[in-house]
């Protein structure tokens, strides 16, 4: 009932902001899953690379650029973007600690894989062509301490969106 909501509700229990809310929150999570699966895939890509000749490396940095174009990058900005809708809709306030760290969270690992993974790749790339396996091992370590990093970001991030600190 309209006339029981109170202003300060969190969560809006009309009809109309409920379907909108949860239709957000579900497109929200499904990119988030896909964007953190996506995160788990490539790491365990990388590692399986290390053990590799460069020629059959290759076609797994393929695939791992691939990933991050076609995956990490959307993904992370179409959770922004419902992240942010689901401010507005749901009443929360851009100034809370979870969500300033979030939105700080998913800032950083936006330029970690805009600069720092694409960098990485293009530089295993070039030695898994040259043939170059001790500068391939070097780039792929690289590549994944980024990785592991970035994994460590979205995973904190996922935390403070269930547990809310602050909030
Ligand atoms: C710019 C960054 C982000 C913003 C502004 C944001 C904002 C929000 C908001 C406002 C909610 C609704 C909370 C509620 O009503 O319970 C939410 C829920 C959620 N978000 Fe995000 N989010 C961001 C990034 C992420 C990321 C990176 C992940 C995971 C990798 C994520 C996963 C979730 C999950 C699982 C929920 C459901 C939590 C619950 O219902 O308890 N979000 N987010």
């Amino acid at each position: 009932m309209h006339s029981s909501i109170l202003p300060d509700q969190k969560r809006t229990t009309s009809l109309e902001g409920t379907k909108v809310e949860n239709i957000l929150l579900f497109v929200h999570i499904l990119f988030a899953a896909i964007w953190l699966g996506g995160a788990v895939t490539s790491a365990i890509l990388l590692n399986s690379a290390k053990n590799l000749e460069p020629g059959q490396a290759r076609t797994i940095i393929q695939n791992i650029i691939n990933l991050a174009k076609f995956v990490f990058l959307p993904m992370s900005v179409l959770v922004y973007i419902t992240g942010t809708g689901l401010i507005s809709v749901a009443g929360y306030s851009f100034g809370e600690p979870w969500i300033s760290a979030a939105f700080a969270g998913v800032i950083i690992s936006i330029i970690l894989g805009v600069v720092f993974h694409a960098r990485a790749g293009r530089k295993a790339m070039a030695a898994a062509t040259s043939d170059n396996a001790k500068e391939l091992t070097g780039a792929l370590k690289a590549w994944r301490i980024i990785a592991y990093i970035d994994l460590a970001i979205i995973t904190t991030v996922l935390a403070l969106m269930v547990y809310k600190p602050g909030a």
